[in-house]
């Protein structure tokens, strides 16, 4: 029977696929990691090819682990890394290696697109400001630096639409990943003539555009052949890695916010109607279900703050912890929990690489303020923690003030399996803290846009409603009260300082982030 669903998730480390069936349950899995490329600092690239090669692997991996027939497979669905710009020429060859939406060369482009289009007109058509995560920063760049290449641009596509590309000959976007680009009109769900125009970008470089459940191409021969996939597969539109990921922890209507604690930490929560942060702090994009949008804060440095005081001062616990098969970050919240909350007064802002959400800045960086002889290891790691939760509580603060209600949020990532991270986090945003059972990330959420397409499933509520559950819930506890008056001391400290990043950044010790 033709049940199955098989979801890619083309990364910013690696390739990952899940294979699952109609009720939810994963049969297998696998993951092939690639090389960043760092040219110059700052900058960070990937070659297309090495993202379908190590697809190639992945899918023979999750074949083989399985056993099963690949004709037993109803539909494949694509996400991944999003705002990466991929250039094809008209032979549809690469032109050069892809420019990641980590990388930050492109902060003089985004202003120049800003000021030509104007940043309040742009966030009303796009969602969103132009920042050097975005893509069409990264299209002047080329342009401006790089002519030849310019010259050749036949098409543009996205990470995981160069992956459709060679798994099914065709050229495709979805318009949750299109968002992310920021030349499409996020209202009407179609390309912006107004900013393609202003920017001179050719209308035809820009692939048509569908729905993330959407079929929009078929597994070809000669891609069969490689992954041992069967021809004629339907391949969905798919969707951006953090709507997958939303649609994957059932984030599908609004009523349910979402916080992912991953390298990056991001707020989400899904909206019937379009509307923008008019400061340009929230983001907007059309979500992975027709006539929804959602909005999106991304916070640079979540996870990621806490992997830096890994490697900074874990490093012999991490050796020893690998050794014992224990978790590293086990070990360091067992020995934050002995501090206090507020970790005895000290704080600490986790802008570790820039921010976007709430402050949209590429100088910004990580302070810890309070610091005092009395404070060890421990309290770092327990001021980190919480840094991170008070700066995903600002994102959520900006939904409230968008009209955004809810009572409680739905925890994934990393952070999320933390009980200590979780119970800050109850503490913290004052609302409960609830898990699910899908823990497989954007490539699960993949797959269930694979089973709306292919008609497993009537719509996405109903992929999401068969297959996810909640599985546990933390409240509020006694240190609601306390955490208050660390985030108010937290919020004043912004504000103060972020001149003096910016004096810093121009001295030239820092370099640009966002
Ligand atoms: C989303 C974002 C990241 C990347 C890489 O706006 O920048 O989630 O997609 O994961």
């Amino acid at each position: 029977m033709k049940n199955l669903l098989l979801g890619i998730d083309i990364g910013t480390t690696g390739s990952k696929a899940i294979l699952i069936d109609h009720t939810g349950e994963v049969i297998a899995q696998a993951n092939h990691e690639y090389t960043i490329y760092i040219p110059k600092p700052n900058w960070s690239e990937q070659n297309p090819e090495d993202w379908w090669k190590a697809t190639i692997k992945t899918i023979r991996e999750v074949l083989k682990k399985s056993g099963i027939k690949s004709n037993q497979i109803a539909g494949i669905g694509l996400t991944g890394q999003m705002h990466g710009l991929v250039l094809l020429d008209n032979q549809k060859n690469v032109l050069r290696n892809c420019i990641l939406w980590n990388d930050q060369r492109t902060a003089k482009e985004c202003e120049e697109i800003n000021k030509l289009i104007g940043e309040k007109r742009l966030i009303g058509i796009a969602g969103k400001p132009v920042l050097p995560s975005f893509t069409a920063g990264k299209i002047l760049w080329v342009k401006k630096n790089e002519p030849e290449i310019y010259k050749k641009i036949a098409h543009i596509l996205l990470p995981k639409d160069y992956v459709r590309f060679e798994l099914t000959d065709n050229l495709g976007m979805d318009v949750n990943d299109a968002s992310g680009t920021c030349l499409l009109d996020v209202a009407k769900r179609k390309w912006s003539n107004e900013i393609i125009e202003k920017l001179k970008i050719k209308k035809d470089w820009l692939p048509p555009i569908f729905e993330s459940p959407i079929i929009c191409g078929y597994v070809s021969r000669t891609s069969a052949r490689l992954t041992g996939l069967t021809p004629g597969t339907p391949v969905v539109a798919g969707a951006g890695d953090q709507a997958a990921q939303a649609i994957g922890t059932g984030i599908y209507e609004p009523g349910i916010v979402s916080v992912t604690i991953g390298t990056s930490g991001v707020v989400f929560a899904a909206i019937d109607k379009y509307c923008y942060d008019k400061d340009g702090r929230l983001h907007t994009y059309c979500h992975a279900t027709s006539d929804m949008w959602h909005l999106m804060g991304v916070m640079l440095s979540a996870g990621g703050s806490l992997r830096w005081l890994r490697d900074l001062l874990y490093k012999d616990e991490k050796i020893i912890a690998e050794k014992k098969g224990i978790d590293i970050y086990d070990l360091m919240t067992e020995e934050a929990e002995d501090t206090p909350p507020g970790a005895d007064g000290l704080l600490f802002l986790p802008y570790l690489s820039g921010e976007r959400t709430p402050h949209p800045d590429p100088y910004a960086r990580g302070v810890f303020s309070g610091l005092s002889l009395k404070h060890s290891r421990p309290h770092l790691t327990r001021a980190v923690i919480e840094g991170v939760t008070f700066g995903l509580k600002d994102g959520l603060e900006l939904l409230k003030k968008m009209g955004i209600k809810f009572t409680r949020v739905r925890v994934s990532g990393g952070g999320a399996k933390s009980r200590l991270w979780r119970q800050i986090m109850a503490d913290v945003f004052d609302v409960d803290i609830v898990t699910v059972n899908t823990a497989q990330g954007a490539a699960y959420g993949a797959a269930l846009l694979a089973g709306v397409g292919t008609g497993i499933y009537k719509n996405v509520k109903e992929a999401c409603t068969k297959t996810i559950r909640e599985t546990g819930i933390t409240r509020p506890g006694i240190d609601t009260g306390i955490y208050q008056k660390y985030y108010n001391a937290y919020k004043a400290l912004y504000p103060a300082l972020k001149k003096h990043f910016r004096k810093l950044g121009n001295i030239g010790i820092m370099k640009r982030h966002v």
